[in-house]
């Protein structure tokens, strides 16, 4: 059983296949927090402790004349606002006269099989082999309740955290804040890993000690964004990538966030995660209930690689759907870096043409294909086929494109309107705008209201009926800019916009996914602006960033292999001079990295000189042999592109018959030394052939003493070895 409670000692363990989670309900009512580690047996209840801490630390009424009991010091299972704990807290409730308080005591526990879901929001699923754990708490002045949901998901050590909040009381009520999750450490030295970054370099890792205080990262944006991603890490400081313990945390959710790393007074560390409380105030009527988004949790005591393959296996088997979930890919050729907006029909059959030549399987139309769109400054909202522009139908062209047997696919931005736009004639009070004041632009375009139900429904009707145009295969889910001018015409109290706005947005996914469950979704904004488990649930995968050079993605790869496994990261191989860094790079080095995610090209095929369209040719069909270990195989870091000078990971087959080692030089040098690397995740007495050379290696020696890699001349070059089990 992965939830166990003893009634005897109001005890909670919560247990997956490495790892037990532990907390109970104390004499006076609260629930603390106990325990989250590797599995033990027994209950840790010894391990609090009881001083009085003096005036400074309040005392709760229910604890009598009992001074040394103060949750400004016990290890919580969820905080809130108004118990005497200072520390940063999970749940602030504002009353309608101003006052801020509540005090949460047990009142009842459900366990139930199978994982819970959320209503509106993305959640991992499992019906087999998980268990949900629900706790209610109430607060006897107010009536409020607050229902705590665990859920247990055994075979990739993932515990699940969400909260409901209902107002049982008899008036309205504000959240002000809410976490989802809170991790008390009674003692430990912890660093904080987070991924923090810019558009078109998102996600470099960050490691640096929690010291007293707190810090955190988060979102205001609208958006998970570039900038941090809603995923972090608390590692202790001794914890590399193959030992010691480390705890992630992936926010189930794409808008504004908030992870809090604090160091208290005494020594002890609190973690908490969930939406922002800036520009979130969320008011509750009466017999009204909230839901806080999910935070998928994981332990390891194995380091940051087996943390990381817990997320990675999650996230592919509970978190992504769909017909696409467990199939390969197919390799697209995308038209944005190929053509911009400077394109027809034509232009683009002969690009398929060359496509099906190369071997490539589905031709995506990026933006530029609807309204009177032939640069960034119009037309978002009009989603109606430029016809004239393309020379032809929707219909037409996806019929063109299928007869060179090919697939086919379309861009889509739903959440915008240009001013330039049809839409926004008819409707400018269906923009985010605060009334009185010029909006503040973005790419020159503003933000639909998607709290409104009533914008919502008609972008359904309006994306619907393009994709009822032919045959479309594929759909880029994009999102490019951050949001500003949180103001809905539709309500009259803004403090809900963001949260309800985020609702519209899962809505109309989960509503066109399951209109056109045929379709590959791609997530996308700006890149990988919008990167987060939440996204994920609706599209299987995201494309990873706007910045396609190999180099950098190499770095930007390595950040988002921290949570995300490979099958979701949308990659492709770009022109050179690169257009993002104008760097040239060699096309085997642009595709050992863009193939080791969703795979594809984004240049102009018809461009290309001959030798790199024979290169072209071998790489698809090394792609095609190489496609479902890259898919489904367990990925391992072979080191830090951040610290070396060398990019190096490798996926293993789970039955440790196959093992693909990619390497890529970030830098060479005169005379250079020779580079070893020590390979993970094989069987140590099993031998395995370099399928390059024919060579044979014994796995143990592999990972223990290494693999030299041949030095290459000229700038990056990059080495593909597959291995396997002889
Ligand atoms: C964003 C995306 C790009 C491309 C453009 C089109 O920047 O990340 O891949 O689709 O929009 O405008």
């Amino acid at each position: 059983m992965a939830v166990l409670y003893d009634g005897t000692k109001k005890l909670f363990n919560l247990n997956t296949k490495n790892t037990t989670y532990q907390m109970k309900v104390d004499s006076y009512g609260y629930l603390l927090h106990l325990y989250y580690g590797s599995h033990i047996n027994d209950s840790t209840e010894y391990m609090l402790t009881y001083f009085d801490r003096g005036g400074f630390s309040g005392n709760p009424y229910v604890a009598g004349n009992n001074r040394r009991y103060s949750l400004d010091v016990l290890p919580q299972e969820f905080p809130v606002q108004g118990t005497g704990d200072y520390r940063s807290v999970a749940l602030v409730i504002r009353e309608e006269n101003g006052c801020y308080d509540c005090d949460l005591h047990y009142k009842e526990h459900k366990i139930t099989n199978g994982k819970y879901c959320l209503k509106g929001l993305p959640s991992a699923y499992s019906e087999e082999k998980a268990q949900t754990l629900e706790i209610i708490l109430t607060d006897s002045r107010t009536n409020l309740e607050v229902t705590l949901l665990y859920g247990v998901i055994e075979d990739c050590d993932i515990i699940t955290r969400s909260v409901k909040v209902k107002n049982n009381s008899r008036e309205k009520i504000y959240i002000e804040k809410i976490s989802s999750v809170c991790l008390d450490f009674l003692y430990g030295n912890y660093d904080a890993v987070t991924f923090y970054g810019r558009h078109a370099m998102e996600r470099n890792m960050k490691r640096a000690p929690i010291l007293h205080g707190k810090q955190s990262i988060g979102s205001k944006r609208g958006t998970s964004s570039h900038q941090y991603n809603p995923f972090v890490i608390l590692t202790d400081e001794s914890t590399t990538e193959t030992t010691g313990e480390c705890y992630g945390a992936s926010f189930v959710y794409s808008g504004n966030f908030l992870a809090e790393f604090e160091r208290d007074q005494f020594e002890q560390i609190r973690f908490l995660m969930g939406l922002s409380d800036e520009l979130f105030s969320y008011q509750l009527d009466i017999g009204e209930q909230f839901y806080a988004p999910e935070v998928l949790l994981s332990y390891t005591a194995m380091g940051l690689n087996k943390l990381s393959q817990n997320f990675h296996y999650c996230i592919s088997e509970h978190i992504c759907r769909g017909k696409y979930k467990n199939k390969v890919r197919p390799v697209l050729i995308n038209s944005w870096e190929a053509c911009y907006f400077d394109f027809n029909g034509e232009v683009l059959c002969q690009l398929a043409d060359q496509a099906a030549e190369l071997g490539i399987e589905m031709l995506v139309l990026d933006d530029g294909w609807f309204g009177k769109r032939n640069d960034d400054n119009s037309s978002l909202g009009d989603w109606y086929v430029n016809e004239k522009k393309l020379g032809m139908s929707l219909t037409e062209l996806s019929e063109k494109i299928h007869n060179k047997g090919l697939l086919f696919g379309i861009w889509i931005e739903p959440e915008m309107v240009s001013e330039n736009s049809d839409l926004y004639c008819s409707h400018p009070e269906w923009a985010l705008r605060i009334p009185g004041k010029r909006p503040i632009r973005g790419r020159n375009q503003l933000v639909l209201d998607f709290s409104n139900p009533e914008v919502v429904q008609y972008m359904f009707e309006s994306i619907s009926s393009v994709l009822h145009q032919g045959e479309i295969n594929y759909v880029k889910w994009d999102m490019n800019r951050s949001i500003s001018d949180v103001y809905s015409n539709s309500t009259s109290y803004q403090g809900n916009v963001l949260y309800d706005y985020m609702l519209g947005v899962y809505s109309l996914l989960e509503r066109l996914i399951n209109a056109f469950p045929d379709i590959l979704w791609e997530g996308c904004s700006g890149g990988g602006g919008r990167f987060d488990t939440g996204m994920l649930y609706y599209t299987p995968q995201i494309w990873c960033s706007d910045n396609t050079d190999a180099i950098d993605r190499v770095r930007i790869q390595y950040g988002t292999s921290f949570c995300y496994p490979l099958s979701v990261t949308g990659s492709h191989v770009s022109a050179v001079p690169n257009h993002q860094t104008g760097r040239v790079t060699d096309i085997d080095t642009r595709g050992c990295v863009a193939m080791t995610g969703a795979f594809g090209y984004e240049l102009n095929l018809v461009a290309l000189a001959e030798d790199e369209k024979t290169k072209i040719k071998e790489q698809i069909k090394n792609y095609h042999k190489l496609a479902p270990l890259i898919q489904k195989g367990i990925y391992y870091r072979l080191s830090n592109p951040f610290k070396e000078e060398l990019g190096a990971w490798m996926v293993v087959s789970r039955q440790r018959e196959k093992a693909l080692v990619s390497v890529v030089l970030l830098n060479v040098h005169g005379n250079m030394p020779v580079v070893y690397i020590k390979l993970q995740g094989l069987d140590s007495t099993k031998y395995y052939r370099n399928t390059q050379d024919g060579k044979i290696y014994l796995g143990t020696a592999l990972m223990k003493h290494g693999f030299p890699v041949q030095t290459k001349f000229g700038g990056y070059p990059s080495f593909q070895i597959l291995f396997e089990a002889v």
